[in-house]
């Protein structure tokens, strides 16, 4: 399947009831030959009205962590678990994943990205084990077939709970250097 015969089933997908009261599905967005793909748990307010990952408060403090770190954001994707917003927010239900999971196994597929990072819990619990607790293993990272894959603090957790943004940070730098070691050591001429 094409990255546009995905977008375009995406977009016509009624498997769950959330296609009922969304704006617009959020498909995932950022560069289709990414090493590093970021995973959220669902689209909030501002993502359903823009069809856009990541665009809200938690995104715009996202986006300050990207660039404290130097990664642009246009150069990585970023995606969702779901697709649709759940009402009020509330956490997916596990027959809305079950729905929706397959998008996101092919946007993988055809991502084949060296390093997959779930931001926050939900996505941790569906890419990497059910019982994912993010408090004591966040930044540690496993092999999910041929990528690496961790998870950090969702940013909404950390707007609601500051005293985690430095280990944020630090999960954040980490991320960066293994992207970094992706390339290998630079040659004389680059330095
Ligand atoms: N939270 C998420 O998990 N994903 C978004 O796209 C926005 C907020």
């Amino acid at each position: 399947m094409t990255w546009e015969e995905l977008e375009a089933k995406c977009r016509a997908c009624s498997a769950c009831p959330l296609h009922e009261s969304r704006h617009n599905p959020v498909f995932g967005t950022g560069n289709r030959r990414a090493a590093l793909v970021f995973v959220g748990e669902a689209p909030g307010e501002q993502e359903d009205l823009s069809g856009v990952p990541f665009v809200g408060r938690a995104g715009r403090l996202l986006d300050r962590y990207l660039e404290a770190v130097d990664i642009p954001r246009q150069s990585v994707y970023i995606t969702n678990i779901l697709k649709c917003r759940p009402p009020k927010n509330r956490d997916p239900l596990p027959a809305e994943e079950d729905c929706c999971i397959g998008f996101l196994e092919l946007q993988l597929r055809l991502l084949s990205p060296r390093l997959i990072v779930c931001l926050g819990r939900i996505a941790a619990m569906r890419l990497i084990r059910p019982d994912f607790r993010i408090t004591k293993e966040h930044g540690i990272w496993h092999t999910r077939g041929d990528s690496e894959i961790c998870a950090v603090y969702h940013p909404s957790l950390l707007l609601r709970d500051p005293r985690k943004r430095e280990d944020m940070l630090t999960d954040m730098k980490a991320i960066k250097a293994r992207l970094d070691a992706l390339k290998g050591p630079a040659s004389p001429h680059e330095s």
